[in-house]
């Protein structure tokens, strides 16, 4: 199964590719990386098809779906999934060497309510998630490309949330937190702007007590930036 090692986007038509949110950088695995690619894959790895998923199957139960974006080396992920037994949760990274460790971690513990894919994360909403079928989503620290020129990188903007809201349930949320406070901002305008979201504290939000502190979150906060919440959900009707 090329699950682990295999293409992270489907091939262009017209041979172009679009403008991604990532740009993949190579990764050397240890040992234990690659072993627990060959261990656990068949077990906790969804892989890329061109069908939406039955989550009942996928998880073997029909608790609610928390979908994580970019989860870096994955132990925020691996933490509140343990912490939250009654939900399922997704977790969607193109970085082998981060996707790699996660897998181990889960492998190890036999969790049983968190499963990995290795691919866009765009390609996978559009393509496998049926629409009003996620109760969250996570998206901690997303690349801020903070060149002006990379802009159109940043993977919160109008047609992404869109999509988002398109997927959530009727009081499902969308919780993303960036130590990038221009994003911070875009982020909340680009949110404002979808119609079926609201945004219940107006503006930022406080922390959430259940959210570690993440890889990147470390990295920012050595440089004294400050670490800015979004929380807003999806209108019940
Ligand atoms: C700045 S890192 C943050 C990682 C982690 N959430 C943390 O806070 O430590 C952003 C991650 O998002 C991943 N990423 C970016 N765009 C993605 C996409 N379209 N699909 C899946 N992963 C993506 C990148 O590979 C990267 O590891």
């Amino acid at each position: 199964m090329e699950v682990g090692t295999g293409r992270v986007e489907s091939p262009s038509e017209d041979g172009k590719r679009s403008i991604k949110s990532f740009v993949l950088r190579g990764s050397r695995l240890a040992p234990y990386q690659k072993e627990a690619l060959e261990t656990y894959s068949e077990q906790y790895v969804v892989p890329f098809q061109d069908r939406q998923l039955d989550f009942s199957e996928v998880f073997g139960n029909s608790n609610p779906v928390i979908l994580e974006i970019g989860f870096g080396m994955g132990h925020t992920t691996e933490r509140i999934a343990t912490q939250m037994p009654l939900s399922n949760f997704l977790a969607i990274e193109v970085f082998l060497n981060g996707f790699s460790k996660l897998l181990s971690a889960v492998g190890k513990q036999q969790i049983s309510n968190l499963k990995l894919m290795r691919f866009d994360a765009v390609e996978v909403l559009k393509t496998m998630i049926p629409d009003g079928s996620i109760s969250g989503f996570h998206i901690f620290f997303p690349d801020p490309w903070p060149k002006k020129k990379h802009h159109k990188r940043r993977l919160v903007q109008l047609p992404f949330a869109e999509l988002l809201a398109k997927k959530l349930a009727p009081g499902g949320y969308i919780y993303c937190v960036t130590d990038w406070e221009e994003y911070a901002y875009q982020m909340i305008e680009v949110f404002n702007s979808v119609e079926s979201l609201f945004n219940p504290h107006g503006g930022f939000s406080p922390p959430h007590s259940w959210r570690p502190t993440t890889g990147f979150e470390e990295k920012g906060l050595r440089k004294s930036h400050v670490i800015n919440e979004i929380w807003v959900e999806k209108s019940r009707g």
